[in-house]
């Protein structure tokens, strides 16, 4: 009898995983409807050809320049490093232009042309350090002119929800904000325009599915700003500690708008690529491996150039009516934005860079059933920690290290389908948007990136002057197979 019931357990045990595996492996009706086609090789290879004789020209939609002094704080990272270069392309002076940041320039492409902008090194989440850097005197070229404010800099930190580790990011996404905004309007800066994040909209996922579900509940979601105008949602209904410190940054910031001082948020929905640090296609690319277990989950990608000219443009949009008089409708408020459609799936990101890339990229697979167990491990160790000290101060336990500790459930919360919405932005000024207009795909972007990774790496090949030909060789063979 007793080994009847066991057994049926098991039964009923296998049969649940099973079910919960295919759950996570489908795609619900609302997201099918968009009708998503996967990249076929002739198609990539053609639009990478493409994309090498033809340039991506970012500058021709650039807004014009303007009679301003720059701070970018974060401006040696993804975003900021890009609003940089679109600043100094559209005629700003490396003069009117000021990176804060706790890292110096590492960007290949900014030490090339950024190096004439003055750098200082910062602490935001330190009031005094911020002070610091706002209060160093100008050029006298440009110490008269009003003063913009680039607020990029954030800790991206999507493993952790629980409200104990909290600090570990709102220090440097809410207060951080918060110093940088005081700082700004004591400074007299009249525009201030901060990164905040798509994902602040996301709801949690119910993953747990009954045997009657085919895809857990909240599997498919819209990133809009409708969240913005309702209260702040509690600490659960985040995915993550990290959108929770964004959406208490973004609300600070536009709290702050007024005639004399206009704020606005850009939210890039949903992971910004452009890269070798980013976290999406510029790692898949450096670590040359990827390890595929939604292959078919379909989201919107964001190129961080086109982010950056989000922000230019919502610059534009705030002084679109004179400063004390009253700000236009886009202030005070947060727009989402994203590539040109359609939104890819994980697997097309995958498939680009295995057909494209100059370095090989090894593939595997995995159950998702098993991702999900190893995060809930993983977070179960980072808890333990957490709630008594002593195990890493006496017994020197430690938390994982990168990248197996992004491996935790919060970070499957946003491994969802999930579209973007940015028809607000896209709206011309004078009806509440700020003209924001991507002209190109996602695919455009992933070839401009991938191209601009070959050339470094052929590049570092030919210096070493070793096995060049071989790596080709090896290149080839992985492509071959996954054509
Ligand atoms: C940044 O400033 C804060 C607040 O003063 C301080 O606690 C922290 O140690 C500083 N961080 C670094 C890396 O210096
Ligand atoms: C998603 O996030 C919410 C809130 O942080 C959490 O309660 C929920 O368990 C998460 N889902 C998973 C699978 O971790
Ligand atoms: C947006 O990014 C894509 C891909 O990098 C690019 O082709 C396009 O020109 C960008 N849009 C604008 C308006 O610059």
């Amino acid at each position: 009898m007793a080994a009847l019931f066991a057994i049926a357990v098991v039964v009923i045990g296998l049969i649940w995983a099973y079910r919960f595996n295919s759950a996570l492996k489908s795609t619900p009706e609302a997201a099918r409807k968009i009708g998503h086609r996967y990249w076929a090789t002739q198609e990539l290879r053609d639009a990478y050809e493409h994309t090498k004789k033809n340039p991506v020209d970012f500058g021709k939609h650039l807004p014009p320049k303007l009679e301003r002094r720059y701070v970018i704080v974060g401006g040696s990272g993804l975003v900021g490093g890009d609003i940089v270069l679109q600043l100094l392309q559209r005629g700003q002076s490396p003069q009117s232009i000021r990176i804060l940041d706790f890292s110096p320039l590492n960007r290949q492409d900014m030490l090339e042309k950024a190096s004439g902008c003055d750098f200082v090194k910062t602490n935001i989440t330190s009031v005094e350090s911020v002070e610091a850097a706002f209060s160093k005197p100008w050029p006298s070229s440009v110490a008269k002119s009003p003063i913009t404010v680039f607020h990029t800099a954030a800790l991206i930190r999507p493993q952790e929800r629980s409200i104990l580790l909290y600090d570990r990011v709102s220090g440097v996404n809410r207060d951080g904000a918060v110093n940088v905004l005081n700082a700004a309007k004591k400074h007299g800066a009249d525009v201030l325009i901060a990164t905040s994040s798509a994902s602040v909209s996301i709801k949690p996922v119910n993953f747990f599915t009954w045997p009657w579900q085919s895809s857990p509940k909240n599997y498919f979601q819209i990133c809009d700003e409708k969240d913005f105008f309702a209260p702040i949602r509690t600490h659960e209904e985040f995915f993550a500690n990290y959108a929770h410190s964004k959406a208490e940054a973004e609300r600070a910031v536009c709290a702050a708008n007024a005639p004399s001082f206009r704020t606005g948020c850009i939210r890039p929905g949903n992971a910004i690529y452009g890269q070798k640090t980013d976290p999406v296609l510029g790692t898949l690319l450096n670590d040359g491996e990827y390890v595929s277990w939604l292959p078919q989950v379909i989201q919107n990608y964001v190129s961080s150039r086109n982010v950056s000219l989000a922000h230019l443009d919502l610059e534009a949009a705030l002084l679109s009516t004179p400063i004390n008089s009253p700000p236009p409708a886009c202030s005070g408020r947060p727009f989402v934005v994203t590539d040109k459609g359609p939104p890819i799936t994980f697997w097309d990101m995958a498939y680009a860079a295995i057909v494209l890339s100059e370095k090989p990229i090894k593939l595997t697979h995995t159950e998702p059933i098993f991702i999900h167990m190893v995060a809930h491990i993983m977070e179960f160790w980072s808890l333990l920690l957490a709630r008594f000290p002593f195990l890493t101060t006496v017994l020197g336990w430690k938390e994982t290290s990168h990248p197996i500790h992004i491996l935790q459930p919060a970070t499957l919360n946003v491994s969802i389908h999930s579209f973007v919405d940015d028809s607000a932005a896209r709206k011309p000024v004078a009806e509440g948007g700020i003209g924001y207009e991507p002209c190109a795909t996602t695919l455009e972007g992933f070839c401009t990136q991938i191209l601009e990774f070959n050339q470094e790496f052929s590049g570092a090949a030919g210096a070493k002057n070793n096995g060049g030909s071989k790596i080709a060789k090896v290149a080839k063979e992985a492509k071959g197979v996954a054509a």
